[in-house]
């Protein structure tokens, strides 16, 4: 049995050896991002596990198709860049890791609301443009404590920033297509998404992006939060337009955002050796803004999901290549 990793990041080849050890698999790694041109390296393998938001395209399944490739293992939750249709014309078979550790993405919302809410972008730029060390009034911060959270999507990584919020002190509401029974007494649903946005001081986004809700939160949307509100987006970057975005931060609409997930990301954001200059105009705006915290997609990044995306998305694969039901097929093939 062998298996090629496409992707792959310097920490994750300790995890991916000892795994191949522990398993009596060959695991070949590569750090090529997976596409038509790149997918001849994965000739002669038995199955492939990868990570990337760029688009699995039907081009890639009938690759795998002509190449007799049937298992694509992704070591991440997110699956909405895969065209399934495709993947199940052409025979591929597809796992994700549902649940790798949510808290660390919840923990890293929660740390872009405290770094935003006590103005540490305001003490940065002080020092680093003008070199100067000294209390301001902009510093002045708030609580959490004081604040209403509204969460959008209350699966996993929801649930988990719930939790984390209600533990400080803030009143949660919560927003889902689907809601849940119980909320563990430390949230309220609210039945339109209208209400959550005028009630919310701090609004963290965590369902996934699907085809309705590309672009929801649009001029429209940010006109309808409170002029202090603080807009968290670890989710997908499809679902906040990012022009409508920075004008709302520029003309006051809303008074801050923590953005680890961007609009069009592109092959370069996952390649861990790649040492390209960004060029992204909006990017390139929000990174000089105080009141913006902007991180390449990494509210995933601890050891704990290292490790489990690894040997998850690997049990997965070696279940499928030997004829077994695998833990997380994201469809029924
Ligand atoms: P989940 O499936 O457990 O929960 C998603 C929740 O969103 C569900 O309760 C669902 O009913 C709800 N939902 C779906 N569409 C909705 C909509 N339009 N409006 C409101 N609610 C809606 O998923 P999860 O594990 O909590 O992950 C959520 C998303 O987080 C993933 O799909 C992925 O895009 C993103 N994610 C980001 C990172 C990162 O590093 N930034 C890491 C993992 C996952
Ligand atoms: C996911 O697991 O869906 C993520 O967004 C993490 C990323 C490394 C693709």
């Amino acid at each position: 049995m062998k298996f090629i990793i496409y992707n792959v990041r310097d920490d994750e080849i300790p995890f991916v050896e000892k795994w191949g050890r522990d398993h009596h698999v060959e695991v070949v790694t590569t750090t090529t991002t997976l596409n038509t041109e790149t997918v001849n390296e994965a000739q002669g393998f038995d199955g492939v596990s990868c990570l990337q938001t760029i688009p699995y395209t039907k081009e890639l399944f009938e690759a795998f198709h002509r190449m007799g490739i049937r298992y694509l293992a992704l070591r991440n939750v997110g699956v909405d860049n895969i065209d399934r249709a495709a993947a199940k014309a052409n025979d591929v078979t597809i796992t994700n890791v549902p649940a790798y550790s949510p808290e660390s993405i919840a923990e890293f919302a929660v740390m872009m609301a405290l770094y935003l809410t006590r103005k540490v972008g305001y003490m940065r730029q002080q020092l680093q443009d003008q070199h100067e060390f000294h209390f301001s009034p902009e510093f002045m911060g708030r609580l959490i404590s004081e604040q209403t959270v509204g969460i959008i999507g209350t699966g996993r990584i929801g649930r988990a920033a719930i939790h984390l919020f209600h533990g400080l002190g803030a009143k949660v509401i919560a927003y889902d297509k689907y809601p849940q029974k119980s909320t563990n007494g430390e949230f309220t649903y609210v039945d339109r998404l209208e209400t959550l946005l005028n009630q919310s001081d701090i609004i963290s986004l965590h369902m996934p992006a699907t085809s309705d809700n590309h672009h929801l939160f649009n001029h429209e949307v940010f006109e309808e939060m409170k002029a202090n509100a603080i807009l968290i987006n670890t989710a997908r970057g499809s679902i906040v337009n990012t022009n409508d975005l920075i004008f709302a931060l520029e003309s006051g609409e809303i008074a801050a955002a923590g953005i680890d997930t961007l609009e069009n990301e592109s092959a370069d954001l996952q390649d861990s050796r790649s040492t390209k200059k960004v060029a992204d105009a909006e990017l390139i705006k929000l990174s000089v803004m105080p009141n913006v915290l902007v991180t390449p997609h990494s509210a995933f990044h601890t050891t704990e999901s290292v490790k489990n995306m690894v040997n998850i998305s690997l049990n997965n694969l070696k279940a499928m290549v030997m004829g077994e039901k695998p833990a997380n097929l994201i469809d029924e093939n």
